[in-house]
């Protein structure tokens, strides 16, 4: 029997509550959820990816089906490499939606036996994206709700070293 193993692609510089939420939920519709970060050195993330890569391990780590990579090159070549079938990517908005499906209509004539599967976001983390996150953890903002508390401290920390 073949397992359904599959790939939830981003940047997440770093996780929020919002990827959380996706993961647990995929996970309980797969046999295996890779999360894949992606490891661009054009992107100028604010953490390494070994940091992002430790913060998703830390936040995942009593879901055992759930392994943390990373990649660089194109996804459809680490979803056949892991040898996973679907790309799992999450919906906020209608305003997610134009970059989401050029992607996944990419991802598509790339490597046409990949299927990409949305999830619609928890309704709590609508309004949740990593980039509203980073701002108010610089300016010393509440990200209660917005971080996964097993990473909140270390993402103070390491915000307070580069001030
Ligand atoms: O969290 P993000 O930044 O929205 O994730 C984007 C990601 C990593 C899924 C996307 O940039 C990606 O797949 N990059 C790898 C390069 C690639 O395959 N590009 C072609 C498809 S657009």
């Amino acid at each position: 029997m073949t397992l359904k193993i599959a790939v939830y692609p981003g940047s997440f510089d770093p996780i929020t509550c919002g990827h959380l939420d996706i993961i647990k939920r995929s996970s309980k519709l797969f046999d295996k959820v890779i999360v894949a970060v992606l490891n661009n050195s054009q992107k100028k993330p604010m953490f390494s990816v070994s940091e992002r890569v430790a913060f998703i391990k830390k936040c995942t780590k009593d879901i055992p089906n759930c392994e943390v990579m990373s990649f660089g090159g194109l996804l459809v070549d680490f979803v056949h490499e892991v040898g996973a079938q679907s790309v799992i990517r999450g919906l906020r908005a209608i305003s997610d939606f134009e970059y989401e499906f050029q992607m996944a209509l990419l991802n598509k004539k790339l490597a046409p036996d990949i299927e990409t599967v949305f999830m619609v976001t928890n309704l709590n983390c609508l309004y949740i994206s990593s980039s509203v996150v980073k701002e108010i953890c610089r300016f010393g903002g509440n990200s209660e709700g917005l971080i996964p508390d097993e990473i909140i401290n270390d993402i103070k920390d390491k915000i307070e070293k580069e001030c």
